[in-house]
């Protein structure tokens, strides 16, 4: 399986060392505008591999999408992070430029290609990607729910003291403020969250996760990139090996949940063909309006990048 990773910086190029040391492709190609960058940071990954023990070959190039050619899965990490003060959508007209001509040249070389975004503002640069490929909207999908789904299991893990590995929780909506995590979807090892931690503390949780990118910006000065390159190989890994896990992702609704034509993050079943099913879970009055006001914000900021083109 060949995959490529478009931007070298932080994000793609861990997403870039995830899929290879844990071998989910055996060719990944790591793409960067910046002269040397991508081919450095795949030289280094490459170095890696005896000590990692992994075969999987990385190598960058430097603007040339005829090497990308023929991918299977192509991860789109380019354009700005944010920086303290910004929100997602502030960097809205650069990366809109940056990703739909990222994407032209990814379909030019890879036409079949399951394209995933990481970009911000997430959902509606998975907009301009499903826009500007024209391929199917199961094929064009964004990197958001994975990410904060992570996030809300991690403060869950601990608060209640236990394994990450047995959180199980659902997040749908827009990757920013709106972003609706839902308790009612939440366990641990099966037992539903509620009967282990109290509403207030759950409360307070799931503002820290709704937040959870910005205080990461204030931490750091720049956005995050441990989490979101490996959620990224994990969508990638669910493809390439036809496993059909069941995580949220961003993409185009066409009537599920009652809502056409804007892009959120809904559970869905993720395999060869990228989203193979919907799947669309009971939500109660106050979830519904929760993922309608999530949807209501990112339709403006779609609705600003349709001005853009004009
Ligand atoms: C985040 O939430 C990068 O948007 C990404 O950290």
């Amino acid at each position: 399986m060949k995959v490529t990773v478009v931007g070298a910086g932080n994000v793609g190029a861990t997403c870039a060392d995830v899929l290879a040391y844990r071998e989910i492709a055996n060719e990944i190609v790591l793409v960067d505008i910046k002269e040397g960058l991508a081919e450095g940071k795949a030289l280094d990954i490459w170095q890696k591999a005896p000590i990692d023990l992994y075969d999987s070959r990385t190598v960058g190039a430097t603007n040339d999408f005829s090497r990308t050619a023929g991918s299977d899965v192509v991860v789109i990490t380019s354009g700005l992070p944010r920086k303290p003060g910004m929100s997602r959508d502030d960097l809205i007209a650069t990366n809109a430029q940056i990703v739909t001509s990222v994407t032209q040249n990814i379909v030019k070389y890879s036409p079949e290609a399951i394209i995933i975004v990481v970009s911000n503002p997430l959902d509606v640069m998975t907009y301009a990607a499903h826009l500007t490929s024209k391929s199917p909207r199961t094929k064009v999908i964004g990197m958001a729910g994975i990410l904060d789904t992570a996030r809300y299991r991690a403060f869950l893990a601990e608060a209640l003291n236990v394994s990450p590995k047995d959180i199980q929780a659902l997040l749908m909506g827009g990757h920013g403020d709106t972003m609706v995590p839902l308790p009612r979807y939440t366990t641990v090892g099966g037992i539903p969250v509620t009967e282990l931690i109290g509403k207030e503390q759950l409360d307070a949780i799931i503002t820290r996760t709704t937040y959870g990118g910005g205080e990461l910006v204030k931490l750091m000065g720049t956005s995050a990139w441990y989490a979101p390159g490996s959620a990224a190989a994990q969508m990638v890994e669910a493809i390439v090996r036809d496993q059909r896990r069941v995580f949220p992702v961003c993409m185009q609704l066409d009537g599920e949940y009652g809502i056409k034509n804007c892009y959120l993050g809904v559970p869905v079943i993720l395999g060869k063909n990228g989203v193979e099913k919907v799947l669309e879970v009971q939500l109660n009055t106050e979830e519904m309006a929760s993922l309608k006001n999530s949807e209501k914000h990112v339709r403006e900021v779609m609705e600003a990048f349709d001005r853009m083109g004009k």
